[in-house]
């Protein structure tokens, strides 16, 4: 590999970097990055949320600006993207870039320097948490993105069924391997449990129960939180809005308490 595949990516005004990962596509990576970003934003952090899945960007459709184009500028000579900003949150998606289909012939080199693009050549501004939502697995994007950038960690998000915890443990194995030492700030639980509109106060536990909690254990990190497989999540995902316009309070306690421990183990680690 030449030189230039190994040079680092230098964001000196971004405080801090998390990723979120999953072994499996499916499990809710990008529902708890938007909704997480989101949260964060509200507690008053300046945030950014980078779609890293080139393969399936979902990120400006969940926040309804699937129609809009980041715009460019220059800055000290150089050609710069502004990134889109909705609900206090700065985004960047390959999907402002490519129609919808075109992304998934990306592999390998072409993946690498897309990723490269979005986090190099975005005008971030000031940020105290960017947000990376990942594609599903440990392949091209995710090595090129924890090669070339400094980040805080990782958060492993799984559901608490057996098939999602196994693929979810090779996720984390990526990241603990001792040459790309990437901190695992913990896992998040979602799907915990079923909660049906009409009856709030039941749980139902049809995936299993303790999975996260189990995951976390093993590999010694802290278990972050769980949040409850809920209509409104995905209602609000599709609609382009937050979980801030739906009247589910358990589901906006769920994100708030998880970012609250989010901050506590990153100034921990400071
Ligand atoms: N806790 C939840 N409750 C209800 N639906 C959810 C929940 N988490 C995710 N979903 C839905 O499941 C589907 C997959 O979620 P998504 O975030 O796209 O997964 P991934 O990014 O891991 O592939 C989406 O339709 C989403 O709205
Ligand atoms: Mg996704």
């Amino acid at each position: 590999m030449n030189q230039k595949a190994f040079e680092k990516i230098e964001l000196p005004n971004v405080k801090n970097i998390i990723v979120i990962a999953s072994g499996k596509g499916g499990v809710g990576k990008s529902t708890v990055a938007a909704n997480l970003a989101v949260s964060l934003a509200r507690q008053g952090h300046k945030t950014a949320l980078v779609d890293a899945d080139l393969y399936g960007p979902s990120i400006p459709m969940m926040f309804g600006v699937q129609n809009e184009r980041p715009s460019g500028e220059t800055k000290d000579g150089k050609e710069v993207i502004c990134p889109v900003e909705k609900y206090g949150v700065k985004l960047i998606s390959i999907g402002f870039f490519v129609s919808s289909g075109q992304s998934l012939i990306w592999r390998g080199p072409m993946a690498s320097n897309g990723i490269t693009q979005l986090f190099r050549d975005t005008e971030w501004g000031e940020i105290d948490f960017m947000i990376v939502d990942f594609p599903p697995g440990t392949g091209d994007i995710q090595l090129t993105t924890v090669q070339k950038l400094n980040l805080t960690g990782a958060i492993i998000v799984t559901t608490p069924q057996e098939v999602a915890l196994s693929d979810a443990r090779k996720a984390a194995a990526m990241f603990a391997n001792i040459d790309l030492n990437v901190p695992i700030l913990g896992i998040i639980e979602n799907m915990a449990w079923f909660t049906p509109v009409n009856h709030p106060d039941e749980k139902y536990y049809i995936f299993g129960k303790g999975g996260g909690e189990k995951l976390a254990q093993e590999f010694r990190v802290r278990f972050l939180g769980q949040i409850p497989l809920v209509m409104e999540i995905g209602e609000v995902s599709d609609k382009g809005t937050t979980i801030y316009n739906q009247s589910n309070k358990t589901i906006i306690d769920s994100f708030e308490a998880i970012s609250h421990v989010i901050n506590e183990v990153i100034s921990v680690k400071i």
